[in-house]
């Protein structure tokens, strides 16, 4: 598929910081850990694959705006910006759990233009481009087509890092549990929402996520044919960190069981 020019810069960015995220998870003992805050550690791997990501990013595009998860930044209203997760999945990475990635999107004018999410342990691309549909690996992927939450395998997260949240969530999970084939909570919320576009999942709902969790992934499932929104149905999903994302028909039924949770 031939991309933009910017998409297929972060493609590369997202290949090159893949390679040395397996380096670094090959030598997982010699990584240095700190904490960032509760059940959050930051590791020497997160800044030197961001540092890799943001040489590539800003070498092709130095006028581009960025934020990113360890350095910072900010997505500015007057130029393209980058939103970049180093690695997705750090709590994975850092106990030697494979299920980690990185993710790279380019927004606009308040609108998703590109999203790379690369998994580097199975060498899975997922690139998305607005207008032009959601790839793995070079293959255009859909949603999945489920009509009733009864035949469904949905992920979430567990909001493990907010305690006042634990009594809700709990509410919708048993709401959700009741209602579906079964839920996974693999970790890595970019790839969550890559595997909704694959037809992985049929949906996926998180609570108090951070842009750059969520920016790349949302661009794949909307592009995948599906549809994303924050917990009222509205499209305020970057701004709260509340996701619900599935294959447009399970929308409205995964909100209600999040409003019935009071998590509305
Ligand atoms: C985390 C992962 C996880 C989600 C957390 C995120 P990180 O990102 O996406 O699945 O539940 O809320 O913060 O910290 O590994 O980049
Ligand atoms: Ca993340
Ligand atoms: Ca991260």
């Amino acid at each position: 598929m031939p991309f933009s020019p910017p998409i297929n810069i972060a493609v590369r960015a997202a290949l090159k910081a893949g390679a040395l995220a397996r380096e670094h998870f090959d030598r997982r003992h010699e990584l240095e850990v700190t904490m960032k805050g509760r059940n959050d550690p930051l590791t020497s791997a997160d800044l030197a694959v961001e540092r890799e990501i943001l040489f590539h990013l800003k070498k092709a595009y130095p006028q581009y705006g960025i934020l990113a998860e360890e350095k910072g930044g900010a997505v500015r209203a007057d130029r393209p910006c980058w939103i970049v997760d180093p690695i997705d999945g750090t709590l994975n990475f850092l106990h030697g759990v494979p299920h980690f990635a990185i993710s790279i999107a380019l927004v606009e004018n308040g609108t998703l233009r590109g999203g790379v999410v690369y998994d580097p342990m199975r060498d899975e691309l997922f690139v998305a481009e607005r207008g032009c549909g959601a790839f793995l690996n070079d293959r255009r992927i859909r949603v999945a087509n489920a009509e009733r939450l009864a035949d469904t395998l949905v992920a979430t997260g567990f909001p493990s890092r907010r305690p006042q949240w634990f009594e809700r969530y709990q509410s919708a999970f048993a709401g959700f549990f009741a209602q579906v084939r079964d839920q996974r909570r693999q970790g890595a919320a970019s790839l969550d929402l890559a595997y909704v576009a694959a037809g992985r999942y049929d949906g996926y709902w998180e609570i108090g996520l951070s842009q750059w969790d969520i920016a790349a992934g949302a661009l794949l499932v909307l592009e995948a044919g599906g549809l994303i929104s924050d917990f009222s149905g509205g499209p305020e999903f970057l701004q709260s960190g509340n996701v619900v994302a599935s294959n447009n028909k399970l929308h409205a039924g995964m909100l209600a069981i999040i409003s019935q949770a009071g998590l509305t």
